[in-house]
């Protein structure tokens, strides 16, 4: 079952002279929700992400952070000590990272990630295939995960993450090596996962956020600067020029199916 994620007047620094990397971010997502966390690079897109799994609080033990991370009704104060997976699922900015390096084939891979969850049973092939199949990957199946594109890649990272079911689910910059036709694909395997899962999608682009997003948050020097919904983030659009690239938006809005938002959103941009 998806779970509200908040964040409340969050701030880190990775050591104690460092700069902020965020600075009193508050956010809530609500379940079974897309929040797009959009921004520029170093505007802290990522460490936001790896504030809400664990990693920081696990990783960095010498930053310092306040505020409050919660997950469901679990409020860490100020944020997770350990990883959260399976409850929360990460996929990482670059996919190669989320390999193991030690399986053959990527039906082994994915199986390794229930594996470590401690579930076990004859009927995990037939799960992991049955994922691969909803995903439109089952051609990948018996492939060595280290020979894929990456954009395949970047799809099977997806499949090793929710083969586990986590009720929230980050994704970093999961648009980087995705093509037109495999990111429209991408955003509809996000769409199919609301309702029953809480997302957050962090990018640059804002292809995958006009597909998928409910909730529209841009950060810049690791502070939030706008959020909003989908109608108040279009009307804000031009605003953003200088830290989004909204000229590039123009190939991904002319295959919206819906014309009448089509419009609107092109419109509001200035794009004829
Ligand atoms: N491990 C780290 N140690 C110290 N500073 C870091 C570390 N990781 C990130 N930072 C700093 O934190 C700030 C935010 O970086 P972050 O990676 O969160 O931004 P981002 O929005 O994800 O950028 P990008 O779009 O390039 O991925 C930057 O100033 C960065 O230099
Ligand atoms: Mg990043």
């Amino acid at each position: 079952m998806a779970l509200e994620l908040a964040i409340s007047e969050f701030s880190f620094q990775y050591w104690k002279d460092s700069p902020r990397a965020l600075t009193n971010v508050s956010l809530t997502i609500a379940p079974g929700s897309v929040c797009a966390l959009l921004g520029p690079t170093n505007s802290g897109k990522t460490t936001l992400l790896h504030a809400i799994t664990g990693i920081l609080g696990s990783h960095h033990r010498d930053a310092i952070a306040s505020g409050q991370i919660r997950v469901g009704d679990d409020a860490f104060t100020p944020l997770p000590d350990r990883v959260l997976f399976p409850t929360v699922g990460l996929t990482l900015q670059d996919p190669y990272y989320q390999i193991s390096g030690l399986c053959d084939t990527v039906v082994e891979e994915i199986s390794l990630t229930l594996e470590t969850l401690d579930i076990h049973g004859s009927d995990i092939p037939s799960r992991v295939m049955a994922l691969l199949d909803k995903l439109g990957l089952s051609h990948l199946a018996h492939r060595k995960p280290s020979t894929l594109s990456g954009g395949e890649l970047q799809r099977v990272a997806l499949a090793n993450i929710l083969v586990a079911q986590p009720p929230i689910l980050l994704l970093d910059e999961p648009s980087n090596s995705l093509d037109g036709t495999s990111l429209r694909r991408f955003a509809s395997i996000v769409c199919g996962l609301k309702g029953s899962t809480t997302m957050v999608v962090a990018d640059y682009q804002l292809e995958l956020a006009i597909l998928t997003a409910d909730q529209f948050v841009i950060m810049d020097g690791g502070k939030i600067i706008f959020s909003g919904d989908r109608v108040q983030f279009i009307g804000n659009l031009s605003r953003f020029r200088a830290l989004l690239p909204v000229g590039l938006l123009e190939q991904t809005l002319r295959s919206i199916p819906d014309s009448t938002l089509r419009k609107r959103i092109m419109m509001t941009i200035g794009i004829r």
